[in-house]
């Protein structure tokens, strides 16, 4: 499978799921049983800053940066329901709204050292191409400038409930494309290491400011432990990862 094939699966995938998925990763939440940006406050201000969303979805996370007064609210996304969702989700906004239907490996005509602030909650594991994806979002970003992403922990997927127990079931080490079993089996999504995300994140010229994969658990647990996310799960290994980091202020060195 080509990584092009492996894009049009995942399209067809989300075009299919989109509703399921409305507002449900969005700011201020990062992902399952994981801090909160009211209690992390990574992006620090946000209001006169221009912001570009990878992976928007339905819009949601770029509705919380408007009603922080940032000043233009630009987003990307595979998917054609995503994109038209997010459209109409963000028609009341203030800030002036550009959104492309692209996939991440791409650059639609996003321009070049233009945005204060780059993120992406839950979209950027989606990639099929990390060293492309991250090399897109360093150019897109000022010198000095943010990139924050959520995504869900490599560590989670490789545990299986089985007979009543958790068990490790798949390799942490080996890493590539894998049919996802939570979406049952119709996405591929790649496995990757957390030293693969923070060292391509170097590589691409970024400098780490923060990763998160504290667990947050809430006081009484009700729901099925066989549920992807469930709380029994995320009490034995994180579900959530967030990393901060910033583009290089070059104009600093010289
Ligand atoms: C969990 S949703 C993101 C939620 C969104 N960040 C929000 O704040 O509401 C993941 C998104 O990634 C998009 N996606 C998947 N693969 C992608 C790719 N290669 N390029 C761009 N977007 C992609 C999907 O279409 C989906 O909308």
């Amino acid at each position: 499978m080509n990584l092009t094939e492996i894009l049009s699966i995942n399209k067809e995938g989300w075009e299919k799921s989109a509703e399921r998925f409305y507002g449900r990763t969005a700011l201020p939440e990062y992902g399952p049983f994981s801090l909160s940006e009211e209690q992390l406050n990574l992006f620090g201000t946000i209001a006169g800053k221009k912001i570009l969303d990878i992976g928007c979805g339905s819009g949601h996370s770029l509705q919380y940066m408007g009603n922080e007064g940032a000043q233009e609210l630009w987003g990307l996304d595979l998917s054609t329901k995503q994109i038209e969702t997010a459209e109409k989700l963000l028609r009341s906004q203030e800030s002036k709204v550009t959104l492309f239907e692209s996939p991440m490996e791409e650059n639609p005509g996003l321009p070049p050292e233009y945005f204060d602030i780059v993120y992406s909650i839950y979209a950027l594991g989606w990639t099929v191409d990390l060293q492309k994806t991250l090399s897109n979002i360093h150019s897109y970003l000022k010198p000095g400038g943010t990139f924050i992403f959520s995504w869900e922990h490599p560590i989670h997927d490789r545990l299986a409930y089985e007979n009543s127990a958790f068990t490790l079931k798949k390799s942490y080490n080996i890493e590539g494309p894998e049919y996802n079993e939570a979406w049952h089996n119709n996405v591929v999504i790649y496995h990757r290491k957390l030293s693969t995300y923070i060292n391509t994140l170097i590589e691409a010229g970024f400098i780490i400011e923060k990763v998160i994969d504290d667990v947050v658990l809430p006081t009484t647990i009700t729901e099925n432990p066989s549920k992807w996310y469930s709380t029994q799960r995320a009490s034995i290994v994180p579900a959530t990862f967030i990393i901060k980091a910033t583009k290089r202020n070059t104009r600093h060195l010289l």
